[in-house]
């Protein structure tokens, strides 16, 4: 029983042994991406699997250039600091990631939004953000969150036990 405000660690948790650790310093934690690769999710299937493919945390890149794109099209607009996200790097990161003032321009000179449109049509990984944390290296499939959640639990009682018999 917490008798104070609880707090959750998110951010590059997939397996139990990141579970333990978060628990040594808060109360519980967030996932995201672990459970993006799940049969449960309401994602883009291409994406998915784009997702599990064999990529390392270096594959990530933080950017404002999805936001960019995306705000012009939506009615729901992300503000400043929340217009970023983390994805698999692509082609619209290698092209546009840090040069927001040429994507500007190229938004409002080029055809670049309505072939964004269409590559949407066509969930085409190579242009839209495959949305990812920096996990991403020990998540090779797609499986159902129930089966998820036991072996991320089972894992960090692992360690914990573990754990327990070092220090006893
Ligand atoms: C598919 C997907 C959608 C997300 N959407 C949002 C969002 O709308 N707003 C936000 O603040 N973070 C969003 N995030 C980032 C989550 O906050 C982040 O995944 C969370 O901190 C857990 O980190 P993890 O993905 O490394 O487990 C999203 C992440 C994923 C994978």
């Amino acid at each position: 029983m917490v008798d104070r405000i609880p707090i959750i660690a998110a951010g590059g948790i997939v397996s139990g042994k990141q579970l333990a650790s978060a628990l040594c310093v808060c109360d519980g934690v967030s996932i995201g991406t672990r459970y993006w690769a799940s049969t449960e999710s309401l994602g883009n299937a291409k994406l998915q699997q784009e997702l599990i493919k064999n990529n390392s945390c270096d594959d990530i890149v933080r950017t404002t250039v999805f936001d960019t794109i995306q705000n012009e099209l939506s009615a729901n607009k992300w503000p400043y600091p929340y217009s970023s996200v983390g994805a698999l790097r692509n082609e619209t990161t290698s092209k546009w990631d840090g040069r927001p003032e040429d994507l500007q321009l190229a938004i409002n000179n080029t055809k670049l939004l309505d072939e964004y449109k269409l590559s949407q049509k066509a969930s085409d990984t190579t242009v839209l953000p495959t949305l990812s944390g920096e996990g991403i290296g020990e998540i090779n499939s797609i499986e159902g969150a129930y089966d998820i959640t036991l072996r991320i639990e089972k894992e960090a009682e692992d360690t914990i036990k573990r754990i327990q018999q070092i220090i006893s």
